[in-house]
């Protein structure tokens, strides 16, 4: 890693704490935009991580809809997931 990439790193490991977010936990978190879990509550999760610039990634339904909406945070399901939870 050159030193000018370290500085970018740590610039960029400020702003997601100043979120709230520990990027050193490699966070990673996918949200569910399938037919349920999008009005339920996925969606809305989704705008909000959008608004504060936190990455993630999306997929559709893994059959899990009772529990809308559902994210996963580095690989652990949340369900009826909260933007608490997620950051
Ligand atoms: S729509 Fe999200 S788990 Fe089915």
């Amino acid at each position: 890693m050159t030193s000018h990439s370290m500085k970018k790193h740590n610039a960029n490991d400020l702003f997601f704490r100043s979120l709230g977010v520990d990027m050193n936990n490699h966070q990673k978190i996918e949200i569910c935009l399938g037919q349920n879990c999008k009005p339920y509550g996925g969606q809305a999760l989704a705008d909000a991580l959008n608004k504060k610039g936190v990455p993630f990634t999306t997929f559709e339904c893994r059959s899990l809809c009772t529990y809308a909406p559902v994210v996963f945070v580095k690989n652990k399901a949340k369900l009826k997931a909260s933007l608490d939870e997620v950051l």
